[in-house]
């Protein structure tokens, strides 16, 4: 026999005309009946009350150290290869079957009692309001909660301080496409930013087994849900704009402290051109790919090596050295390459793909030759959500994609020694005669340091600069 439903029935009615004393503060609260619900709320609900993730203090830590070369190395078996493999997408937010919605994306945040501070900021804002309000717009918003607001980490941020066209993304990206990214482009453009070219600023993806984690400190609670005019997921932590190169070094000594060291000393400038001819434009901006060593990297060209870099006559080595670190005027993150010329050229995803790519010389004429500082090989793979890129065949990034305002940065566990070349006739950078120098084993000496970063010339001294 069914039960009746009656009893519930008769309840309803009754408890409306009792007047409930005070003391009763526990009585659910009546629920209006919603003709209209927002989706975004629900979602919130359901996983604001569930999550617990801690936060992500030192990202650039996690980043790097999930990543070491003493772990085995990240083989695409230990990434989820489908998003339906990531648990907090699996059972993915409540409603199975969100409530399709009329709504503009301007309508879910202002109407959710979880992301008051946001629509608080985007009200402010004619520009932000018209943007998320236009019925004809196709974008997609990352749109914080306010606890984000109140996280603290790196995204300790004043309210003020939110750059909303960081959170945006031109275009339709469902949570299946950025499984599949590396690197997103946001709507934060400009010459301010430096990157030139009117190249938008770019969030970073990394996927694990935990989900989507936006710019390594940022995961992403809930996504998918649908306005008319675009789409929305949110993100744990807000998401601070890039810094430039040489802030992000100097502020983790951790990890960068001999590079930061390094820098200064040489003087090298990692985003104005600091050219030697007098008669062409000097500090103009430009982008860099730096392939930055970590502390533990330096270490390992030996102490004595080491010794002599930092020394007034290894000073030049050590620039060189530099100098074989920095690709100028490109930007090369693991899906995508921002040329020289503003181009955006895609890394396909499946294939191996092979870059090869001028370093920073002192001549700027001769870079703009193509025939200036020596080149680096740069091999890419990616397949789906995993990527990995290797330098000159053997040395892996063990931080990929780390975003900057002036290009992008990508950790390296050892320094990059260029193979020992002959000086061909041309003066150039010629042919091979030694093997390279892998870091795996022996620590480098001096002398084969200084015959691979001088050729058979020696160095002492770079045009007056030091
Ligand atoms: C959205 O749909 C609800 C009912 O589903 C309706 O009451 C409301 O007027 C609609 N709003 C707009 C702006 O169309
Ligand atoms: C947003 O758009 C809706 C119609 O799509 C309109 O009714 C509403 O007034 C707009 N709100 C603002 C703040 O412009
Ligand atoms: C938005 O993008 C989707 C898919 O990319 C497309 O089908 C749709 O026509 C676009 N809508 C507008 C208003 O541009
Ligand atoms: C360092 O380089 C800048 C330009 O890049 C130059 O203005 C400055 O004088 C240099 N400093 C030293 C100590 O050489
Ligand atoms: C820019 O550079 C890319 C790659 O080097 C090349 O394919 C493209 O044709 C160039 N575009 C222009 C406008 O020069």
């Amino acid at each position: 026999m069914k039960l009746s439903p009656w009893p519930t029935l008769a309840l309803l009615p009754l408890a409306r005309g009792i007047v409930l004393p005070q003391q009763f503060p526990h009585f659910p609260p009546k629920q209006e009946p919603n003709q209209n619900p927002n989706p975004l709320d629900i979602a919130l609900d359901a996983e604001l009350a569930s999550d617990t993730s801690p936060l992500q203090h030192n990202w650039l830590s996690n980043l790097i150290d999930a990543d070491t070369e003493t772990n085995p190395p990240d083989l695409p078996t230990s990434h989820p290869q489908s998003l339906s493999q990531i648990p907090s997408f699996r059972s993915s937010p409540p409603p199975h079957h969100p409530p399709a919605t009329n709504k503009t994306l301007y309508q879910l945040i202002t109407e959710c009692k979880h992301t008051t501070i946001l629509a608080r900021i985007v009200s402010k804002d004619e520009e932000l309001t018209r943007l998320l309000n236009a019925s004809d717009a196709n974008i997609t918003l990352f749109a914080p909660p306010d606890s984000a607001f109140k996280s603290g980490g790196e995204s300790d941020h004043e309210e003020e301080n939110f750059v909303a066209k960081y959170h945006l993304l031109d275009g339709l990206y469902p949570a299946v496409r950025i499984f599949h990214a590396q690197t997103l482009p946001t709507l934060l453009v400009g010459d301010d930013q430096n990157l030139g070219d009117d190249l938008p600023q770019r969030v970073a993806v990394r996927v694990g087994w935990r989900g989507i984690v936006i710019n390594q400190y940022s995961r992403i609670v809930v996504s998918d849900i649908k306005a008319t005019n675009g789409l929305l997921h949110s993100p744990t932590h807000i998401l601070t704009p890039p810094k430039p190169t040489k802030k992000l070094i100097d502020e983790n000594p951790s990890h960068f402290s001999t590079l930061a060291l390094a820098l200064h000393k040489t003087n090298l400038s990692l985003s104005t051109h600091s050219n030697t001819h007098p008669q062409s434009q000097s500090h103009k901006k430009r982008k860099t790919t730096t392939l930055a060593p970590t502390n533990a990297a330096f270490s390992k060209l030996g102490s004595k090596t080491t010794s002599f870099l930092f020394s007034p006559s290894g000073l030049p080595y050590l620039r060189r050295l530099l100098q074989y670190h920095l690709v100028p005027d490109r930007a090369i993150y693991t899906d995508v390459v921002y040329g020289a010329n503003g181009s955006v050229t895609e890394i396909p995803a499946g294939v191996f793909t092979h870059l090869d790519v001028p370093t920073e010389d002192e001549d700027e004429e001769d870079r703009e030759d193509g025939n200036g500082g020596a080149h680096l090989g740069i091999d890419v793979m990616r397949f789906g959500a995993y990527a990995s890129v290797k330098v000159n065949g053997y040395t892996r990034v063990v931080g990929r994609d780390v975003v900057v305002s002036d290009g992008v940065v990508q950790v390296v566990g050892h320094v990059l020694v260029p193979p020992l070349r002959v000086v061909d006739d041309s003066g150039g950078w010629g042919r091979e005669v030694a093997p390279e120098w892998t870091g795996e084993e022996d620590e480098i000496t001096v002398e084969d340091l200084k015959r691979r970063l001088g050729g058979e010339r020696e160095l002492d001294g770079f045009h007056g600069e030091l």
